[in-house]
């Protein structure tokens, strides 16, 4: 039995922070973002609003798209890594802020692979028919961790959450297969370095700033630009299809110069190639949900297509999902 999307759904916080906002904190310039990194702007929680609130708005619109009751839900997998507190989880808060009364859920640590790791956790709960209806969210306040005085990391990413709710497929099409890794030795590349057991929280991480991600972005470049393009390429191939049997490449968007190597090697037109680093930079692991929302409320894809999505994140770690798109 196959697992399938059954719905999609996504929440982006109102307030903008465009390049030539950054002009103004750090030495940077639109020029250089947007052929950098294909960014023009992002969106950011405003203050007091956190992962949560953002991951409930979309569980919200997943049950309400799908008509599924609250009490429906079986499991909800939260993919972060900004949950609103280390202990208990986003998943708990969203459990509750739903009132959702018969089901369990965890969060998931994958970074940009976060939702895609959610998602086949998810796909395989409901293969084994215990489960027949998870929620599978993938949300990012960025900006918790974000040092905006560093011009390395805060002009690439934004806050956001988008979501898919899984059923059973009664029609044969959803998760047509998968390829997952990791790999720590990347590890260094990509961290925020304070506040877990190894550096608690003290005046010392403090004032080395350790509550920030860090990141050597040619390292992370080079490791990105080699492991999206290996794995999209592979999980075609394995299937028997190549870039022209793919209706749409959902990549995570990271950069639009990783994604633009990405589908020139599988083979994937521009114009097949969903886009929106440009309004809302990184948003980790809810770049992908926030696609399938788009490309689906935009009517890009429909019933049938075959859709390809693929990421690479700090770990590192990478994934990419191969789905029919359909019930
Ligand atoms: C971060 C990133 C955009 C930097 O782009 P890059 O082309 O590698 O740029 P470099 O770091 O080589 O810097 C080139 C020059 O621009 C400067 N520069 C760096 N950041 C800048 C900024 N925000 N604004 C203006 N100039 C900047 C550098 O100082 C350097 O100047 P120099 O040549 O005088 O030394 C790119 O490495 C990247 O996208 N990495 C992957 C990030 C990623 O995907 N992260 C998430 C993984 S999920």
């Amino acid at each position: 039995m196959k697992s399938t999307i059954t719905a999609t759904a996504k929440y982006l916080p109102k307030r903008i922070l465009s390049n030539f906002d950054l002009e103004k904190m750090v030495d940077t310039n639109d020029e250089w973002i947007r052929t950098r990194t294909g960014i023009e702007t992002r969106h950011l929680v405003e203050e007091g609003q956190a992962s949560a609130d953002m991951a409930t708005k979309v569980a919200k619109i997943l049950l309400e798209r799908s008509n599924t009751s609250k009490d429906e839900i079986d499991v909800i997998i939260i993919a972060t890594v900004t949950p609103d507190t280390m202990f208990p989880s986003t998943a708990a808060r969203v459990q509750h802020n739903l009132d959702a009364q018969n089901c369990w859920g965890f969060d998931l640590s994958g970074a940009c692979t976060g939702f895609v790791y959610a998602l086949e956790t998810g796909a395989k709960f409901v293969e084994s028919s215990k489960y027949k209806k998870v929620m599978v969210i993938g949300v990012d306040t960025m900006s918790s961790i974000i040092d905006y005085t560093d011009r390395n990391t805060c002009i690439l990413f934004g806050d956001g959450a988008g979501g898919v709710l899984l059923e059973p497929s009664t029609q044969n099409n959803g998760i047509v297969d998968s390829i997952l890794g990791i790999d720590g030795a990347g590890g260094d590349a990509l961290i925020m370095p304070g506040g877990g057991s190894i550096d608690p929280a003290s005046n010392e991480t403090l004032e080395k700033k350790m509550h920030y991600v860090r990141q050597d972005g040619k390292t992370v470049f080079k490791y990105a630009v080699k492991g999206m393009a290996d794995i999209s390429s592979k999980i075609l191939k394995r299937n028997g299809f190549t870039g022209d049997d793919v209706k749409l490449f959902i990549p995570h968007q990271a950069n639009k110069r990783i994604i633009d190597a990405t589908a020139k090697r599988c083979g994937i037109p521009d114009e097949r190639v969903l886009i929106n680093i440009d309004k809302y930079g990184n948003t980790t692991a809810a770049t992908i949900p926030i696609g399938m929302d788009e490309a689906v409320t935009d009517g890009i894809i429909k019933d049938g297509d075959l859709v390809l999505t693929s990421t690479f994140g700090a770990g590192f770690t990478w994934g990419s999902v191969l789905i029919r798109w359909g019930k």
